[in-house]
């Protein structure tokens, strides 16, 4: 381990370290990447570093206070990203179809915002069934999937089937939990797009 891995002893590492360590090892300087879930902005400055000024990168929340944190936060760091007040369930409309490096997910609520608006399974498998596209081969999706609070448990059931289900000769799908934690402990989840999928299994649709 190096030294640079243990910055913080005695803290747990959480869902967030392997994201982030996850990004810095995939995302490269000129990289087009997304933040589906802007929040206070955070995941968002990260990719900004690491896309560095050739890259660009787009941010997306439903909530206003969440882009214009994220929008300041980027602000007093001289960054800059393409920050929309729009639900992800829409950012294919954003991006061509495999242009794309690196689009994040940090499911649940608003970090020190209301627990009464979070994320919703039906707009997130939109979401992520519009990233597979956008994905360039080699491309990555990096979730942290939050559950059992406010937003109980229906959202992750629906994305751990989701992800079941993707083809694994196009997709490789890797699964990071913390077992011996109680309560809900949030989990890591990375999916690789290995190869782009054939035209007749993009059109079969799901049973
Ligand atoms: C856990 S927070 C994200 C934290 C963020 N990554 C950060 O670094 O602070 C989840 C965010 O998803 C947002 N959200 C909920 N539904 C959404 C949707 N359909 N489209 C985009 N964002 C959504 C919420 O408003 C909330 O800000």
């Amino acid at each position: 381990m190096k030294k640079s891995d243990n910055a913080h002893p005695g803290r747990q590492l959480g869902v967030l370290d392997l994201a982030h360590r996850f990004l810095r090892s995939h995302v490269q300087p000129g990289d087009l990447c997304i933040d589906a879930t802007a929040g206070r902005g955070f995941d968002t400055k990260l990719l900004c570093e690491l896309t560095g000024e050739t890259g660009r990168v787009l941010a997306f929340d439903i909530q206003e206070e969440a882009v214009e944190s994220t929008r300041k936060l980027l602000a007093d760091n001289g960054l800059t990203a393409e920050v929309h007040l729009e639900s992800h369930a829409n950012l294919g409309n954003f991006a061509e179809a495999g242009t794309v490096s690196c689009i994040v997910f940090n499911f649940g609520w608003l970090p020190r915002g209301s627990h009464e608006i979070f994320t919703h399974a039906d707009s997130s498998i939109a979401a992520l069934e519009a990233s597979l596209r956008l994905l360039r081969v080699g491309g990555a999706l990096s979730l942290c999937v939050y559950y059992g609070g406010a937003n109980g448990f229906t959202e992750r059931d629906a994305l751990l089937d989701w992800l079941s289900a993707l083809d694994s000769r196009y997709f490789t799908v890797l699964k990071c939990d913390f077992p011996n934690r109680t309560g809900c402990p949030p989990f890591a989840v990375f999916v690789t797009k290995d190869s782009e999928p054939s035209a007749a299994d993009t059109q079969r649709s799901p049973e």
